[in-house]
């Protein structure tokens, strides 16, 4: 015989509760759909790098002068047809004459140093102002250089594998600060830019980098895209920094842990943070163009690095900008535009784009966030707290200001790239 229990009014409750929820969550979802329902899903994507150079685009105004920097090593499958064609679009939306184009490249093995050639071409004839530098180094130079036991030579520290090895972060700064070298030239000459606009080697398109020029009004010191590798994961947690200073604590939507930054990145509006770079970065130019003290990339001190600290130059300069006290009431604050998603391949780009307001990315953040805060991420970072202090005892002046991007880790240069030690 079957027997049927009648439903209790405990089960008839908790049941109104979960209806009540579901009604909720759909309404929200709802909601945000129709927010970013302007990034239509049957748009064909792959057109939007069919970079046509005869035909003419109506401008874009109100950006003013962008000095785009890009550092660029291995980057063959990004560059084409992404990369490059992405640029002349964005290129022939603010005009030839608005921009300025400073790219390095650093001893590629794959095709990366000819289609960086072929782009020079076209800027050239586009008559775009521009620096292409193309140098031929490898790591196997660069580590090969025995420095010995006894010797300080600035970048070289001694790890726990019992030997000197070159530091892999002020070379990172080295090269992004090389970017910015026409900088000081056209200071010199007495002209102005904007913004310093870098593009890591990700999939983006014009209209992509042209909402990260705008996010806020321009109301920014630095404005950030969000970027992806893995098609669910965002990358960059190097970089990254909420309100609070703490790491986010999920590679996953909506990333942080609760707080103001979590707040608005659900709600999909400008998300304000400490620091972040995440693929695409936008500051105001004023810092880098100012004459004393430009704003320039850097590594934490050797005399703290050795100690197993390390922090990201990408990091550091959003500490720097605002330690040097650097303020302005049009452009303030770092924020990442949640609307402007990157990706370091194809599939991560085109997923970012269609599902991270939507189906099921906005959906599966309600387990990830009850996970967050059942572990109670981000946890501390106590023992890199307490190197710091003692670093800071040992000598009087020793101060580090982007204490909230450092992290226990060491990074040194091998002759295929680099190692975790
Ligand atoms: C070249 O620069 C990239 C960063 O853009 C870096 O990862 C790589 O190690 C550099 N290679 C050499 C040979 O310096
Ligand atoms: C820029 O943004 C900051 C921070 O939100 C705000 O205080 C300031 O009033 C804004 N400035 C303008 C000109 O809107």
């Amino acid at each position: 015989m079957l027997l049927r229990r009648r439903t209790s009014p405990h089960n008839r409750l908790l049941r109104r509760i979960l209806f009540a929820a579901i009604f909720f969550l759909l309404n929200a979802h709802i909601f945000i759909y129709f927010l970013h329902h302007n990034d239509s899903p049957d748009e064909d994507i792959a057109a939007l790098w069919d970079y046509n150079p005869d035909i003419t685009i109506p401008r874009v105004h109100g950006v003013g002068k962008v000095f785009i920097a890009a550092n660029h090593w291995i980057s063959g499958k990004i560059l084409k047809p992404f990369w490059i064609n992405g640029l002349l679009m964005l290129i022939q939306q603010l005009g030839p004459e608005n921009v300025f184009v400073s790219i390095y490249e650093n001893g590629s093995w794959d095709e990366t140093p000819a289609m960086l050639r072929e782009l020079d071409r076209e800027l050239e004839r586009l008559g775009v102002a521009r620096r292409v530098l193309i140098e031929a180094i490898t790591h196997r130079q660069q580590v090969e250089e025995v420095v010995k036991l006894g010797d300080d030579k600035p970048g070289w520290v001694m790890t726990a594998r019992g030997r000197k090895e070159l530091r892999r972060i002020p070379m990172l700064a080295k090269l992004r600060n090389r970017l910015l070298e026409p900088l000081d030239d056209m200071r010199r000459r007495g002209e102005t830019v904007d913004r310093v606009l870098f593009l890591n080697d990700v999939v983006f398109t014009a209209k992509d980098v042209i909402r990260l020029l705008k996010t806020r009004g321009g109301n920014y010191t630095a404005a950030c895209s969000m970027d992806f590798n893995k098609p669910q994961y965002y990358y960059d947690t190097f970089a990254l920094r909420d309100t609070n200073g703490r790491e986010a604590p999920t590679q996953r939507f909506p990333f942080f842990a609760g707080g103001e930054s979590r707040d608005a990145m659900m709600a999909g509006l400008p998300v304000p943070v400490k620091s972040c770079w995440n693929g695409m970065v936008a500051f105001d130019a004023a810092p880098f163009m100012r004459e004393q003290q430009p704003l320039r990339f850097r590594g934490v001190e050797d005399s703290l690095a050795v100690t197993h600290v390390e922090g990201s130059e990408c990091c550091l300069i959003h500490a720097d900008n605002a330690n040097t006290g650097f303020q302005s009431a049009q452009r303030s604050g770092v924020w990442i535009n949640p609307l402007v998603r990157v990706g370091y391949n194809f599939p991560a780009y085109e997923y970012q784009k269609m599902h991270m307001y939507r189906w099921p990315e906005y959906f599966t953040s309600i387990p990830v966030r009850i996970g967050t805060s059942l572990l109670g991420l981000p946890w501390g970072k106590k023992q890199v707290v307490q190197r710091v202090r003692k670093w800071e005892g040992e000598e009087s002046g020793r101060r580090e200001p982007g204490d909230f991007c450092l992290v226990d880790e060491m990074h040194v240069l091998v002759e295929n790239g680099w190692k975790h030690v």
